[in-house]
């Protein structure tokens, strides 16, 4: 149930809010699990005065909850670098690869983790596949060429719908809509990213691959498994 997955969830993200340096250059990405992370960042602030050279994130949500722990977030053009990013997934496999933007957050999501020396994914056990599958994958696209783009997608069989709220397209932090593919498992994922990077009119995709370091999955029998 939802109780014992927030258990899990708060652990795996205490697990990374314990390897983050003081004074080093931190990326916090979005979501439910991320949410206990900062939780626990603002926990190292008032009993160990924890600083940071940097905070960057991908939200206006993690953002405002930054703050609220008397953190500063910065822009990420305005850092040079980041050393470590921490974000939840949706789905990860076994080579480390995974779907996000469950959040809506994905580009900006994959712009500071490409940009990161070390990118950390905290996840339950529920999210870990052999294969990327069991999630939809989403896919920003431009408003202005969103229908050719949904048609095209549509021929290659790759089942797009736009994401809604309530009866409008739901737009994303740059004004996009998101559309939602439903491939599963996604036979080649290389492949289709591949295929989406050279798609125009695709802003970004959520399949991050090569990208995480290491997962923090937090298990129902209470271990926590890390895997590089
Ligand atoms: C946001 O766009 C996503 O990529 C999140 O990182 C992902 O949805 C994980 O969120 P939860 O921790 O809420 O499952």
């Amino acid at each position: 149930d939802k109780n014992t997955q927030d258990e899990l969830k708060k652990e795996a993200a205490k697990v990374a809010a314990d390897k983050v340096q003081a004074g080093s250059v931190l990326g916090v990405g979005t979501g439910s699990t991320v949410k206990f992370f900062i939780d626990w960042l603002g926990e190292r602030k008032e009993k160990e005065g924890l600083t940071l050279k940097h905070i960057v994130t991908t939200s206006s949500r993690s953002k405002k909850q930054l703050e609220s722990y008397g953190f500063k977030v910065d822009e990420l053009a305005d850092v040079d670098e980041v050393d470590l990013t921490v974000d939840g997934a949706d789905r990860v496999d076994s080579q480390l690869n995974g779907i996000k933007g469950g959040g809506a957050a994905l580009t900006l999501e994959k712009n500071v983790a490409v940009n990161s020396k070390k990118n950390i994914w905290i996840v339950d056990e529920s999210k870990v596949v052999d294969h990327l599958s069991g999630f939809k994958l989403p896919v920003e696209v431009l408003p202005v060429s969103c229908m050719q783009v949904k048609k095209r997608l549509e021929k290659e069989g790759l089942n797009p719908e736009f994401r809604m709220n309530g009866n409008q397209k739901l737009t994303t932090h740059y004004g996009n809509y998101i559309l939602d593919l439903d491939v599963s498992p996604i036979p080649v994922p290389a492949g289709l990213a591949d295929y989406l990077d050279h798609t125009v009119g695709v802003v970004e995709h959520g399949l991050f691959l090569n990208i995480c370091d290491e997962v923090i999955v937090a298990k129902s029998n209470g271990t926590i498994q890390e895997i590089k």
